[in-house]
């Protein structure tokens, strides 16, 4: 199988002060196409820092990141968002809806990048919703949404361009184990329906294990890497 991504020496420094900071420290790795991959590790140990350098959202200080066969380094800004909103769907730790549109008008905003904003989009998109729990919620604003609803229309809108590859950060980080297993089984049905590779961002150990492979990084460096056997089958 191919990889779906490969980064290769892969480093992120921030510059504070006359320090300089090694958030990520030389990371390689391939992700198989259609695999699931959580990457887990303590706070502050380069985990978002290194999703948004996959994901193109972010540029590395060295080393590269190919996203789909496509190079990413080369890649003008809007070249890369383009990426993006073809292969990629994004659940931020943050959430970041659009403060001024309604639930809804979240969900739909990849499509409308893409110019495909038509009424069976807003079908699709209350759909989404109605399996995120939030039928009842289209037209409010992120304001006006508790903190895992927000995440939950985050995750929604990360559904709509039905991405090859869903990175997603803490995705069931803010909510309650009943939604945070719903949410959960949505995300694996798109890995088995769909075929979508995911990256999860978590701390979760329980989410961890039902993933394929987990990443652990620590320090910005990768300190385990392990590969779920794959079942055998007995006759
Ligand atoms: N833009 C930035 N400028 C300076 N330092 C940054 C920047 N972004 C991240 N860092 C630093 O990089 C380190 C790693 O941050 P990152 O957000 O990747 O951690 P994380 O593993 O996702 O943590 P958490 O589990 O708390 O979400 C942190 O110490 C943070 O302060
Ligand atoms: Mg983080």
């Amino acid at each position: 199988m191919s990889n779906i991504l490969q980064v290769n020496n892969l480093t992120r420094e921030f510059k504070s002060g006359s320090k300089i900071l090694t958030v990520v420290n030389d990371i390689s790795f391939g992700i198989e196409e259609g695999t699931s991959c959580a990457i887990v590790g303590p706070s502050g140990s380069g985990k978002t820092t290194l999703l948004g350098l996959c994901a193109g959202l972010d540029r590395p200080s060295s080393g590269e990141v190919i996203l789909q066969n496509i190079k990413l380094n080369p890649l003008s800004e809007d070249e890369r968002a383009s990426v993006r909103n073809k292969h990629v769907g994004f659940v931020f730790q943050t959430f970041q809806l659009v403060p001024t549109l309604t639930a809804l008008e979240n969900v739909m905003v990849p499509l409308e990048l893409r110019g495909e904003a038509t009424k069976d989009v807003r079908k699709r998109a209350v759909q989404l919703l109605e399996e995120v729990g939030l039928g009842d919620r289209t037209h409010h604003y992120p304001t006006q949404l508790s903190g895992g609803e927000q995440q939950r229309v985050a995750i929604a809108r990360a559904f709509i361009n039905e991405p090859k590859i869903l990175f997603a950060d803490e995705p069931t980080g803010n909510l309650d184990t009943e939604t945070g297993d719903h949410v959960e089984e949505l995300i694996f049905d798109l890995n088995q329906k769909e075929h979508t590779t995911l990256i999860l961002v978590t701390h979760d150990l329980e989410l961890a294990e039902k993933c394929d492979r987990i990443i652990k990084i620590k320090n910005g460096l990768v300190d385990s890497d392990i590969t779920k056997e794959k079942a055998s089958v007995t006759k």
